[in-house]
């Protein structure tokens, strides 16, 4: 494993990016104190002062294009695990991987995937954690690991940690059952009503599960089940 750290920097997943398209290795790691472009999920920024932990992790692994959405699971899983331990909380995810402690977002990842012949090439996992951010920069819905959590380890041995988690759990990217299984122990919004925006509208159902693609499984009020692969989620009617 190669680490590569920077003070500030755009955003670690440009970086990573630009690192996998000339051919650096698995496992190599972006990581910096802040980022001036940091990107979120549906094209929102992230912001990313110092204080929080901005990173990102060059994968390969050995999946067909269809497997790939299974890498955002394996990656909240990983994160959360570490993250549970670190602060001796328990925290939920938020479809797909947002990390929620104490009902807010602590936390982010942003996969993004570059396939070629039908198989992924290579998929970079995006990390932002809001370690110990100032509450007057974040929006309204996130919140900082500290004060939610007595937690008052540094970024970098967070680092350590939710790697240490992702390499230990790498083999689990054989077993997507296990994965969806595992991430849907701690969804935030089992068997809850919810709404999710996406590009036909908003949807609205009980979310009863996962499907094997980790697209959304909800059940609509008129009795039919809707298949949800992506979208901005909310608890109803918490809107
Ligand atoms: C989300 O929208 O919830 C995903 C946020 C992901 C943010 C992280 S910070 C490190 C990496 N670099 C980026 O530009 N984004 C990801």
């Amino acid at each position: 494993m190669e680490i590569i750290r920077y003070r500030v920097i755009d955003s670690t997943n440009s970086t990573a990016h630009g690192l996998a398209e000339a051919g650096r290795p698995e496992w190599t790691v972006v990581v910096a104190e802040s980022q001036t472009n940091g990107r979120g999920r549906h094209g929102k920024s992230w912001i990313s002062p110092t204080g929080g932990l901005w990173f990102s992790v060059i994968l390969r692994p050995n999946l067909s294009i269809d497997q790939l959405p299974i890498t955002q699971f394996y990656a909240s899983n990983a994160v959360r695990t570490a993250l549970a331990r670190a602060t001796q909380s328990r925290l939920f995810t938020k479809w797909p991987n947002d990390l929620i402690l104490g009902g807010k977002k602590v936390g982010g990842i942003l996969v993004e995937t570059k396939s070629s012949g039908g198989k992924g090439s290579f998929s970079i996992v995006g990390v932002g954690v809001n370690i110990r951010v100032q509450t007057s920069a974040l929006p309204e819905e996130a919140a900082s690991i500290y004060p939610a959590s007595n937690m008052t380890a540094p970024p970098e041995g967070v680092l350590e940690l939710i790697l240490q988690q992702m390499v230990s759990d790498y083999e689990s990217l054989n077993q997507p059952k296990e994965i969806l299984n595992l991430w849907w122990a701690d969804c935030l919004h089992k068997n809850q009503k919810v709404q999710v925006e996406t590009t036909e509208g908003v949807i609205v159902g009980t979310n009863v599960g996962l499907d094997d693609s980790g697209r959304l499984l909800l059940a609509a009020g008129d009795g039919t089940m809707r298949v949800v692969a992506e979208g901005s989620l909310r608890l109803f009617p918490q809107v």
